[in-house]
């Protein structure tokens, strides 16, 4: 067959698309909620002054799970702006939810694919991007489906502003230590420690980490610089 008749490749996905039961709650929360906080990925990079009608530190969280502790993060920073970007609806739902319970005005949420949203966010636009508990996929053919890629590394790296940090954590051994050795790796990130770095007092326990924990896991926390 010609290659210009072949099917598009299929990407390799970081997920898996299991849309789950959406509460009556999170749907409602989508449908009322989602003109205050939602953002529709846009073709061009988002302003994200405009977005958060102001100027102040951004920080970015990749795969929010349910947002619990994105939440928290928000409301105890009001100095600083939110963008949370989650696949998984009932999870966006969720968030929602607990920011309008809170009143936060420093959020705002993508519910959509990092792969495919996080080139459309401007460069340089934000002093911390963190991605805690990503799928660790545990099994040696499905390592290519992990988030930490060197090609997505030197693109988070390339969304920080210069001194910004990129902040990983899992619960997942070897998950670290190729987190390790990928972040090490890019010639645009600066490690703050040797190795691992302690669980800076401004990250919330998530919901990942705690039933990692209930399971007797570890947890590695990485915190690397944007030089
Ligand atoms: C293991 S969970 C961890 C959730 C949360 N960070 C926590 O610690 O509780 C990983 C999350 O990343 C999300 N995710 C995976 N790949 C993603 C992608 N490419 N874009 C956005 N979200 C993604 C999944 O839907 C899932 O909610």
């Amino acid at each position: 067959m010609p290659a210009a008749n072949l099917p598009p490749l299929r990407p390799i996905r970081s997920f898996v698309r299991r849309e789950g039961r959406l509460t009556d709650a999170q749907q409602r929360a989508l449908d009322t909620l989602w003109t205050r906080y939602g953002v529709t990925a846009a073709a061009s990079p988002l302003d994200l002054d405009t977005l958060f009608a102001r100027a102040a530190p951004r920080i970015l969280e990749i795969g929010f799970g349910n947002g619990e502790s994105l939440a928290v993060m928000a409301q105890v920073q009001p100095a600083a702006d939110f963008l949370g970007i989650e696949v998984h609806r009932p999870g966006v739902g969720h968030l929602l939810l607990r920011a309008d319970a809170l009143g936060l005005n420093n959020l705002r949420v993508m519910c959509a694919d990092a792969a495919e949203t996080v080139p459309r966010l401007p460069d340089a636009g934000f002093a911390r991007i963190q991605v805690f508990f990503p799928d660790p996929w545990p099994k040696k053919r499905h390592h290519k489906r992990r988030l930490v890629q060197p090609a997505f590394v030197a693109l988070l790296a390339r969304k920080l502003e210069t001194g910004g940090y990129l902040h990983l954590a899992t619960d997942w051994e070897d998950y670290a230590e190729h987190m390790l050795a990928v972040l090490g790796a890019c010639g645009h990130l600066r490690n703050t420690t040797r190795d691992f770095a302690p669980r800076p007092s401004h990250r919330p326990f998530t919901k990942f980490e705690q039933r990692g924990q209930r399971l007797g896991h570890r947890i590695w926390d990485l915190l690397f610089q944007r030089c």
